[in-house]
């Protein structure tokens, strides 16, 4: 038996317990410093550095110095299970984040969230025969871990399957009352379960029909959302997955999981937050679902002629311009072209030219996307101006140039009540003087509409594979 160093609030603490708590407050503090770093590409690989070893350190002060109410360690044929299933996750989890490729990252982290919210459910059914039915806190953390957990589960493979376009938006007027109807029914057997009076064994067949519910709900008011409104989803989706990682470590007592989930949980419902802001969405469409999908929405302004330029004009056009605004989106990342994007943009700064990025807030295909892009060929971060800082400027920009972007700049955002982007804010690039796009065809954007901006009168397309189209380009421009 261990040598009681202490007592706080009648409980015996060993040197063990204080340096397991201790361990748990360093890594805390790991996962703050952790999340402050990852707000700045240039610190972000540290960040995780940080928070990752946070968690590490937690993971391993636990496994060896944790005890169980009667003061027992955790039984060694327990620790080669923790440590043989720990060592099979990484694995793969290495392998797999190695393997893919940047443009997949998206669908990655929507997985990795699914994980998540799964484990957090498993630890809330699991423990539930040793809730104590007359503690309602302990119940209800329980309840709430396992509701929130296989929410964020399902939610995120729906979410997964639609980033990799495996998974269709499916849309029915009904759903929006049938996802009110799932979230009253989660609600009521979570209720019922709490005061029933019964013991864990009766409400069996209540606990796994929550399970079953809220399974269904996260799919549910994942499916029929579509168009632009994804990013807010996959955002919300995070949150859930850490705050029912916090329920996880309510149930077992652990602070370092308490900690982790709650920022997590944070971070992610700030980043929903800005993202409905930079939307124009409300949270409550969001929760309830199937918002942003809209019955009445078609493929948007069908047809029309786009006219095309050659690469010789493009140069002249965009050499003897004062100002020049580049619009990334998806395609940039999926060509690969961010290096060569920034060359043009060195090119076109020695001629003289001020070249400056707009960034849409959801450009791409998660958070941060084109701003990670463009940090990684170096564009110094001052040329990168966001949405409503770059909007006023357009009437006076030269050219803008679109680089593998398309929904971020459909005017029917504005235009089209019926249209599934309707009320997203998006880059005036239909308000510069001359409009340049490069892609490869006429291929749509996530949203699956039509773009009027690429038939408008001052627009021309430059048709090509991104990188392919930028480096002529910058060819052409040193060869003037
Ligand atoms: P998109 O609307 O997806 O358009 C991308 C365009 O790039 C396509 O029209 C495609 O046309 C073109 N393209 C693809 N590969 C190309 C290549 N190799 N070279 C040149 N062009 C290429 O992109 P966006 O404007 O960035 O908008 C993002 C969309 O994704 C929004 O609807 C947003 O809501 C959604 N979304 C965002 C997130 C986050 S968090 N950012 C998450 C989920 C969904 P072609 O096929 O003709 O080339």
């Amino acid at each position: 038996m261990e040598q009681i160093i202490g007592n706080i609030n009648g409980i015996d603490f060993t040197l063990g317990d204080t340096i397991l708590e201790l361990s748990y407050l360093i890594a805390a503090l790991f996962f703050v410093v952790g999340l402050k770093l990852l707000s700045h590409p240039e610190s972000a690989r540290r960040g995780n550095f940080f928070a990752g070893g946070g968690m590490v350190l937690a993971m391993f002060t636990t496994l060896i110095l944790h005890k169980d109410a009667g003061g027992n360690s955790i039984q060694m044929t327990n620790v080669w299970i923790i440590l043989s299933a720990l060592t099979i996750g990484s694995v793969i989890g290495w392998i797999v984040a190695r393997r893919i490729k940047m443009t997949a990252m998206p669908q990655l982290v929507s997985l990795f969230n699914a994980t998540g919210g799964a484990a957090s459910a498993l630890v809330a059914l699991l423990e539930f025969p040793n809730a104590d039915m007359n503690n309602l806190g302990s119940v209800l953390v329980t309840v709430l871990g396992l509701f929130i957990g296989a929410v964020a589960f399902s939610g995120s493979m729906i979410a997964y399957g639609k980033l990799d376009g495996k998974v269709k938006d499916l849309f029915s007027g009904v759903m929006k009352y049938v996802n009110l109807l799932l979230l009253v029914a989660a609600i009521a057997i979570s209720v019922f379960i709490m005061i029933s009076g019964q013991t864990p064994e009766q409400l069996n067949w209540a606990i796994y029909l929550l399970l079953g519910v809220s399974l269904l709900y996260g799919i549910m008011f994942v499916m029929p959302i579509g168009g632009a409104d994804m990013p807010v989803v996959i955002s919300l989706l995070n949150s859930f997955t850490g705050i029912a990682a916090a329920m996880a470590g309510f149930i077992y007592g652990n602070q370092a999981m308490i900690l982790g989930g709650i920022l997590v949980g944070a971070a992610g419902t700030i980043l929903t937050l800005i993202m409905c802001k930079a939307m124009n969405r409300s949270l409550l469409n969001v929760i309830i679902g199937s918002f942003g999908a809209n019955s009445a929405s078609g493929p948007g302004a069908e047809g029309g002629i786009m006219k095309e330029i050659s690469l010789s004009d493009a140069s002249i056009l965009l050499s003897y311009s004062k100002s020049v605004v580049i619009v990334p989106g998806y395609g940039l990342a999926v060509a690969q072209a961010q290096h060569v994007c920034h060359e043009l943009e060195e090119i076109l700064s020695t001629k003289g030219v001020n070249v400056r990025f707009a960034i849409h807030p959801v450009a791409g295909r998660m958070p941060g996307h084109m701003n990670v892009l463009l940090a990684e060929a170096d564009v110094p971060y001052n040329q990168l101006v966001e949405m409503e800082n770059i909007n006023p400027d357009m009437p006076n920009t030269d050219v803008v140039l679109v680089i593998g972007a398309n929904d971020v700049v459909n005017p029917a955002a504005i235009n089209d009540q019926g249209s599934p982007i309707a009320g997203m804010p998006i880059i005036n690039a239909h308000l510069a003087k001359n409009v340049i796009v490069m892609k490869r065809g006429r291929g749509k954007g996530y949203a699956g509409i039509e773009n009027e901006l690429f038939f408008g009168e001052k627009t021309r397309m430059l048709f090509g594979n991104a990188k392919d189209s930028l480096q002529n380009l910058v060819n052409e421009i040193k060869s003037l």
